[in-house]
């Protein structure tokens, strides 16, 4: 992907709710996420709706030369500017796309929110967010093992964190 192509995270609007949702039932995304089954446009809007009114919740879009190519969720867990996030790039978008919704986000985070730590979780066999985290600057905090049950299998959840003092720095 061009890195000289204008990017930007905005708020995420009622008229993204399908674009974002393909994203989110796309099978190389869905099986990523905690909920695997898909989801509908009526289920989807009722969750943006409460989202999206609570003022601990930044539901963001990530655009390159505007064009939408992602999602990120970064939600306030705990006083003293605490915060997990979730993120997904569309699965049609280019390479290097994930690693620059990472930054913006990482960006967004601890500039524009004034964070002082962002955790992340990641199934362990998504190999790509484990790299994602770590390449980003993460530091692997711990390990929740057979936290996830899939239905038929459990699974480990790594657990990610970076301190806004690790950051630029390190990513
Ligand atoms: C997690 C996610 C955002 C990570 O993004 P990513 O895959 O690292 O995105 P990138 O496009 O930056 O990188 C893809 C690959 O292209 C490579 N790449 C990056 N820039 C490139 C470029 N300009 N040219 C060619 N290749 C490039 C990267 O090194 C990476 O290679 P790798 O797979 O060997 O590491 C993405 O995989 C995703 O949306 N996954 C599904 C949802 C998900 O798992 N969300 C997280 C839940 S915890």
């Amino acid at each position: 992907m061009d890195s000289l192509l204008p990017t930007r995270l905005r708020p995420m609007v009622t008229a993204d709710l399908e674009q974002v949702l393909g994203w989110r039932n796309h099978p190389e995304i869905r099986r990523y996420m905690y909920t695997q089954h898909p989801i509908s446009l009526e289920e989807h809007s009722r969750w943006f709706e409460k989202k999206s009114a609570d003022p601990d919740y930044h539901l963001l879009v990530f655009e390159v030369d505007a064009t939408p190519l992602g999602f990120i969720n970064i939600h306030k867990i705990a006083p003293g500017g605490i915060a997990d996030w979730g993120f997904y790039a569309a699965p049609d978008a280019p390479k290097g796309t994930g690693r620059q919704l990472g930054q913006a986000a990482l960006h967004y985070a601890f500039v524009t929110c004034g964070l002082h730590k962002l955790c992340g979780q990641a199934l362990a066999f998504n190999a790509s967010s484990i790299k994602f985290h770590r390449n980003l600057g993460f530091t692997q905090e711990g390990i929740l093992r057979q936290q996830h049950f899939d239905g038929q299998h459990y699974h480990d959840v790594l657990c990610f964190g970076l301190l806004a003092s690790e950051w630029p720095s390190n990513s």
